[in-house]
């Protein structure tokens, strides 16, 4: 691992354990190029790469065509309106409205110090934006200094990469150093040209993950062609819709084999995320935030700091991209205490009594709820004003005492008596039309003049780029904590961002309301784990619409999806775990029939499911069947006993429901290959198929396992067909190498009745 510049050739080597990206300034005007990015090489000329050094591939010797160099050249920081007629990653305009530029090589640095990464809200406050950090591993970090001569503006290009990760991390800042204002109309954080032989000569597949509310991250996958496919957001959160990333890989890329070039944006706000092929067949990979509802009037002296992107290539296929963003962010992104705890066992009154709750009901729950081995009970939306639908209050952060006499304190001393747990519930960004705080302060929410604000969910967004509502917020969320035993909070944020305007902001300076707004959001949690140190977070945003890396950086757990249905679930779950350890992923045993899906699921089904993501329940235990009560411990207990594996393995992708339709498998591998939690999931039963064979992955080929089957009727009742039981072991092997069980498989039974699930618990036998 490490950077390097070759002084002579004017390369630079940004190289990881397995990788390399070399970086080329070209020509006596500096261009910088990308020469390579793929398999680690050696640390030669590759200038060769790019054409050599002589014409057409230099424009200085052909100044009668340059324009043919700006548009082929594989640029890393492509600019618009010079000759370069693909998609730019920095769009400047001048007072005037002449809207080229172009940005040519000026100075590097090289440091083994990865610096935190700040920005600055309207009122001048600094706010350290989501990046990654060195943490324990060694890191090296480049910065090339590039710069528009015309406009006096210079662009910063940091790479990042550490010891222990294949990632490269990129971001870019942007300073004005003229004496007039300039606007930045569109600045993406990472730019990537590949030429076609990185994908085998052959178009190149694009990996999306996109979906809805309740639907989120469902797999995409399309071939790319000439001209651009893109995902995007312009929600003001990274949203349900589509996720900030994206992913290009061959044709016969699985998740076991293959190319995979990826990128993930550190970001909540509005993002756009693409590929496409050009006349030659250069492939332009890019991703940043949207310039879609984005100006930013840089004045002079300003800097402007774009989000950091991962870069991530492998050859191993998709269970490769994924052990790389996964390790990339448990050691370098998530701060939180709790990201290598065990995290108590919830359970959320949501889907039990929605609004309809008062202190009793959940006392009631939070006593049985101990009984079977659950440790916090989650108080969900409907505390506080008069909310008794969600039609109001969004503001009025005070305890509603009709439902909870007594308040927040008395409910959580009688939980404290009980043993249980506190968490809350909140949903601090937003603002009800019908509540006192909107009354006292309409224009506190996000509205642009003359136009009635759109109402999504009967409400609307504080402006909290002003930072008189920001501090306002942050108060009542805060007196709230101070005043109780509070263990955990939900972030929620139910609506989209719309009608684009603040008060905060005058005339051009509102172009930065979209970004300013993730910033504001980012502010209120950064200091709100300062001043509540052990608070465990969890966002949440109408299920999973801000899952993404950046909230990562302040919640090591994230709400995946308000769809609870382990079915629906067992394709979100693994669109999420594309990019995100399962240690981040909240996922609950919810009621049957399923609230959303009005699906019947078995107990031990939903169960499994859950168990692959951060635990819990989310049903009304008083009131579920007496079989369903009794089979929690065993739950629980095989939470506490695998939960380590689940939080801190390797993820390996056995089948896909959404390509095979019939079952579901997936594995997590303790990093010592010692242990390991085969789930299997059997959407449909098919007579007369047989058994299924299995190969499973990520073992140590060299070991020799046990293989126990947990969390399922071993008396065999699942196993049964026409009447007789047939024991586990009949499909199972005793002791088996590695090798075998990963080379040959192991034979599942195909279970009687529609759904099942097998949880197998993989030993190393010592002797
Ligand atoms: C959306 C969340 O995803 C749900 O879990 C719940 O908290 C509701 N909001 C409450 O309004």
């Amino acid at each position: 691992m490490g950077i390097f510049y070759d002084e002579e050739n004017r390369l630079f080597f940004i190289e990881t354990a397995n990788t390399t990206m070399c970086l080329a300034v070209v020509d006596e005007e500096g261009f910088l190029n990308n020469v390579y990015y793929g398999s680690r090489v050696g640390r030669d000329d590759l200038f060769y790469l790019i054409g050599g050094k002589e014409n057409p591939s230099v424009p200085s010797r052909n100044d009668r065509d340059r324009g043919c160099y700006f548009d082929k050249a594989r640029l890393e920081f492509p600019s618009g309106g010079t000759g370069d007629y693909r998609t730019p990653a920095i769009t400047l305009r001048d007072p005037d409205g002449h809207d080229s530029s172009l940005f040519t090589y000026v100075s590097y640095r090289i440091s083994e110090t990865k610096e935190d990464m700040y920005a600055f809200m309207a009122d001048g406050r600094k706010v350290r934006m989501p990046a990654t950090f060195a943490g324990d591993s060694k890191a090296a970090c480049l910065e090339i200094e590039l710069e528009e001569k015309v406009l006096g503006i210079r662009a910063f290009l940091s790479y990042s990469v550490f010891e222990d990760s294949d990632a490269i991390v990129k971001s870019v800042k942007v300073v004005n150093n003229s004496d007039t204002t300039v606007m930045i109309d569109r600045l993406l954080s990472s730019n990537l040209d590949l030429d076609l032989s990185a994908f085998g000569n052959h178009q190149p597949e694009l990996i999306t993950l996109s979906g809805s509310w309740a639907r989120e991250r469902r797999l995409d996958r399309r071939p790319i062609s000439r001209g651009n496919s893109e995902v995007y957001s312009t929600r003001g959160e990274s949203s349900h819709q589509f996720q900030p990333f994206s992913a290009l890989c061959e044709k016969n890329t699985d998740d076991s084999h293959g190319t995979v070039y990826a990128q993930n944006l550190i970001w909540s706000g509005n993002f756009v995320c693409g590929a496409g092929m050009d006349q030659f067949e250069t492939v332009r990979s890019y991703i940043g935030i949207s310039p879609e509802h984005f100006t930013w009037d840089l004045k002079p002296g300003e800097s402007f700091q774009a989000p950091e992107a991962v870069l991530v290539f492998t050859e191993e296929g998709f269970d490769g991209m994924s052990h790389i963003f996964h390790d990339l962010y448990r050691s370098h992104l998530i701060r939180s205490p709790y990201l290598h705890m065990e995290r108590p066992v919830l359970i959320n009154n949501w889907e039990a009594t929605y609004f309809n709750f008062n202190t009793e009901k959940l006392l009631a729950i939070a006593s049985d709820a101990k009984k079977y081995g659950i440790e916090m009970l989650v108080m969900d939306d409907g505390w506080f004003g008069k909310r008794d639908d969600d039609n109001s209050s969004l503001g009025d952060w005070h305890v509603n005492e009709k439902k909870l006499p007594g308040g927040i304190k008395r409910l959580s001393d009688e939980l404290e008596k009980i043993g249980m747990k506190f968490g809350i519930w909140f949903e601090p960004e937003m603002i009800s039309p019908d509540s006192d705080l909107y009354r006292a302060h309409p224009d506190w929410a996000i509205s642009s003049p003359g136009r009635v604000p759109t109402r999504i969910r009967n409400q609307y967004v504080l402006d909290i780029t002003r930072s008189e509502v920001r501090d306002y917020v942050y108060e009542c969320v805060a007196k709230i904590l101070r005043s109780a035993d509070i263990s955990y909070v939900k972030w929620d944020m139910n609506r989209q961002l719309a009608d684009l305007g603040s008060l905060g902001l005058k005339g051009s300076e509102m172009g930065r309301l979209s970004y300013l707004y993730t910033l504001g959001v980012y502010e209120l949690q950064g200091r709100l784990l300062e001043e509540f140190p052990d608070l465990l977070l969890e966002n949440c945003s109408g299920g999973g619409a801000r899952y993404d890396a950046g909230m990562l950086f302040f919640s090591p757990q994230i709400w995946c999806s308000d769809d609870t249905d382990a079915y629906e679930r067992l394709s979100i779950q693994a669109g999420t775990e594309m990019i995100y350890p399962l240690s981040t992923m909240g996922a609950h045993v919810s009621a049957s029939p399923n609230h959303i899906s009005g699906r019947v699921m078995p107990f031990d089904v939903r169960g499994a499911v859950a168990l692959s993501g951060t635990f819990g329940y989310e049903l009304d235990i008083t009131a579920i069947p007496d079989e369903e009560r009794a089979a929690i411990p065993e739950q629980v207990a095989i939470y506490h006993r695998v939960g380590d594996i689940v939080r801190e393995g390797d993820y390996y992708r056995i089948a896909r429901v959404s390509d095979i339709g019939l079952y579901d498998a997936w594995m997590s591998v303790a990093k010592d290959k010692k242990r390991a939690l085969l789930t299997y999931v059997q959407c449909k039963g098919s007579p007369q198929t047989g058994k299924r064979l299995i190969k499973l992955k990520g073992l140590d080929p060299e070991k020799r396992y046990d293989l126990k089957l947990i969390g399922a009727d071993t008396e065999g009742s699942r196993f049964c067909s026409h009447g007789k039981k047939h024991a586990w072991n009949v499909f199972a092997p005793g002791c088996v190498s590695g090798r075998s069980l990963m080379n040959a498989g192991i034979l599942m039974p195909v279970l009687w009745g529609e759904y099942g699930q097998m949880m197998l618990e993989i030993t190393e036998r010592e002797n």
